[in-house]
C-alpha cells in the first residue's frame, strides 16, 4: 500500500467486479442505443477506460474536462469546464455522464445543465464513488459503483494535487498530507 493512505477502502478485485457489475446493469438500459458516455476528466479516465470494456453493446464516447479543486481538498464551489460540449450533436442521443466521484454534486449539476441544453433523448449519471451525505445540491447518480463516507480518497484516477491518480486501488489519504485534521 502506498504510504500516504491511511488504508485500503476498496482494493482492485473489488472496484473490478463492481465495474463488471455495473457494465451488466447498463446493458440492460443501453443496448441497442448507442448510447454517449462522456467521460469527466481528468478523474473519470481510470473508470471509464475499464467501464466502456464491461460494457459489450455498441456505444460512443466523448469527454469533458471539469475542475473544481486547484489543489485544494475542499470543493471551491466554482466549477471550471472545458471542451465544451457544445460543438457535438447530442441532440436526440441517449447520454451517460460518467464521473469518478460525486460529492457536493456542484459539479455534475453544471455538467448537467450544459448537456440538457442540447436536447439528449435521455440524460443519466454514473459515478464510480458517492459521498451520499456530502450534497450541496439536489443531485443524485442513476448508477453508483459504491456508497462511501465524507473521507478524501486517491487512487483509480482520483487524486490529491495531480498525485495518486495511478494507484490500482482507492484509499482514503492521510490527513497530514493534506494539511487537514
Ligand atoms: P463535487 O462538485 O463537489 O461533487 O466534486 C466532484 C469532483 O471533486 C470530483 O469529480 C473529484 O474530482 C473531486 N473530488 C471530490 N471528492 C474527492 C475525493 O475524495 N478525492 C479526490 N477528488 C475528489
Ligand atoms: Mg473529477
Amino acid at each position: 500500500m502506498n504510504g500516504d493512505l491511511l488504508d485500503i477502502s476498496y482494493g482492485e478485485g473489488a472496484i473490478q467486479e463492481r465495474v463488471r457489475q455495473l457494465g451488466c446493469e447498463l446493458a440492460a438500459d443501453y443496448a441497442g442505443k448507442n448510447p454517449v458516455f462522456i467521460g469527466v476528466l481528468n478523474g473519470a479516465f481510470i473508470f471509464l477506460a475499464d467501464l466502456v470494456r464491461a460494457c459489450e453493446f455498441p456505444l460512443e464516447l466523448r469527454f469533458l474536462r471539469a475542475s473544481s479543486y486547484g489543489s485544494a481538498a475542499v470543493t471551491s464551489g466554482v466549477v471550471k469546464l472545458s471542451d465544451s460540449v457544445s460543438s457535438l450533436p447530442l441532440t436526440g442521443r441517449h447520454v451517460l455522464i460518467v464521473e469518478d466521484i460525486l460529492d457536493s454534486g456542484v459539479t455534475l449539476s453544471r455538467i448537467r445543465e450544459l448537456i440538457l441544453a442540447e436536447s439528449p433523448a435521455s440524460l443519466r449519471l454514473c459515478a464510480f464513488l458517492d459521498k451520499t451525505a456530502s450534497r450541496q445540491v439536489p443531485i443524485e447518480a442513476d448508477y453508483v459503483g459504491f456508497s462511501c463516507g465524507p473521507s478524501f480518497f486517491v487512487g483509480y484516477g482520483l487524486d490529491y494535487a495531480e498525485r495518486y491518480r495511478n494507484l490500482p486501488y482507492i484509499g482514503v489519504l492521510k490527513p497530514e498530507i493534506y494539511g487537514g485534521t
